[in-house]
């Protein structure tokens, strides 16, 4: 049995040897190691040996193994360090060219953002930005969520001071534009806006698209003529929008708004769960308190808002399963976009 073992030692060294890369050392790690590797099979054979050189064979059965692995770490490192290199020349990039470079492309969140912009400017909005430092006074309270309400909780906070904060949404741009502008207001806001959020359909900062409408005699049938407007120059022009009812403290009514799913038309499939619809976003009537709070008399106007996930709606028109790969910037992800 010594000798056999020795043999298997000697034969596994030797294919160690050989192997030129890590997929190599795996095999081999596998073919005499793994669970009915021919080196583990060896200790079947134990139980044939007599009691008396049972421990002196277990200690050259220990020792053959810790041959075998030192060996395989000794290559495994070379062969890493070989194959990364091998890598890095291939994928190297010459900054001194400087010609026949390729273009770089608009990223698939920018593509989206502009193309919802340009719809929205098309139906007579305006597009404006905000600060992304706001104030709890503008991100909250104008926006009728008091102190301490419970609807804070909606919204995973990055708090810069007690007062100050990364905008949780694009809504505080409401209150400015509100207590700047006399009505009538129609306005979008595209940005950035924080959350303290991450998974594979949340990032901690993310974008959104806020509009608001003011004016006399606004009602919930203008939002919903706008937003279907919208959502087929968005996606196709068999696109239907459908209104759920929803809470937000900013807006009485409040709505959640489903358009008919983009990939199968509504019939039913992966995207969409078998539902035929997918949320876009989250509307309403303007609150009148927020009339109120930023200056504007209820019974003179109305308005309609809504604020939508930008990068929601690149992963339902991209098919994009994980947000995290909008922000890698892995060339070869977005070179699909162009
Ligand atoms: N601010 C909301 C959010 O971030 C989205 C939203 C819902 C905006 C309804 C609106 C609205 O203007 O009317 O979750």
């Amino acid at each position: 049995m010594l000798a056999l073992i020795n043999q298997i030692v000697d034969k596994c060294l030797a294919a160690i040897q050989e192997a030129s890369s890590t997929q190599q050392l795996a095999d081999i790690r596998v073919r005499f190691l793994g669970k009915s590797g021919e080196y583990t099979s060896i200790l079947r054979g134990m139980k044939d040996v007599p009691p008396a050189e049972k421990p002196q064979m277990g200690k050259h059965i220990n020792e053959g193994r810790e041959r075998i692995e030192q060996a395989l770490a000794a290559k495994e490192s070379e062969c890493k360090a070989a194959e990364l290199a091998a890598r890095l020349e291939a994928e190297s990039i010459d900054v001194t060219l400087t010609k026949d470079l390729p273009f770089g492309s608009t990223h698939p969140v920018t593509l989206v953002l502009d193309q919802i912009i340009d719809i929205f400017v098309g139906l007579g909005f305006r597009a404006v930005e905000g600060r992304e430092i706001e104030s709890d006074y503008y991100n909250f309270q104008l926006m009728n969520i008091p102190l301490d309400h419970p609807a804070r909780d909606m919204q995973d906070t990055f708090y810069v001071t007690e007062n100050t904060l990364l905008r949780t949404h694009t809504s505080p741009m409401q209150a400015h534009t509100m207590q700047e502008e006399k009505p009538p207001i129609r306005i979008v806001v595209p940005g950035k806006v924080y959350r303290a959020d991450d998974d594979a359909t949340h990032s901690p900062v993310f974008h959104q698209i806020e509009g608001l409408v003011v004016d006399k005699g606004i009602s919930l049938a203008h939002l919903k003529g706008t937003l279907d407007a919208a959502a087929r120059a968005l996606f196709s022009a068999e696109t239907k929008t459908r209104f759920r009812p929803s809470y937000f403290p900013f807006t009485e009514p409040s709505v959640e708004v489903d358009c008919s799913c983009p990939l199968c038309g509504g019939k039913g499939c992966r995207l969409c769960k078998g539902t035929g619809w997918i949320e876009i976003l989250g509307a309403g009537v303007v609150n009148p308190q927020v009339l109120i709070n930023c200056g504007i008399d209820p019974n003179e106007y109305s308005g309609i808002a809504f604020g939508m996930g930008i990068e929601r709606i690149a992963m339902i028109k991209y098919g994009v399963p994980d947000i995290r790969s909008l922000y890698e910037n892995d060339v070869r992800f977005l070179k699909q976009y162009c």
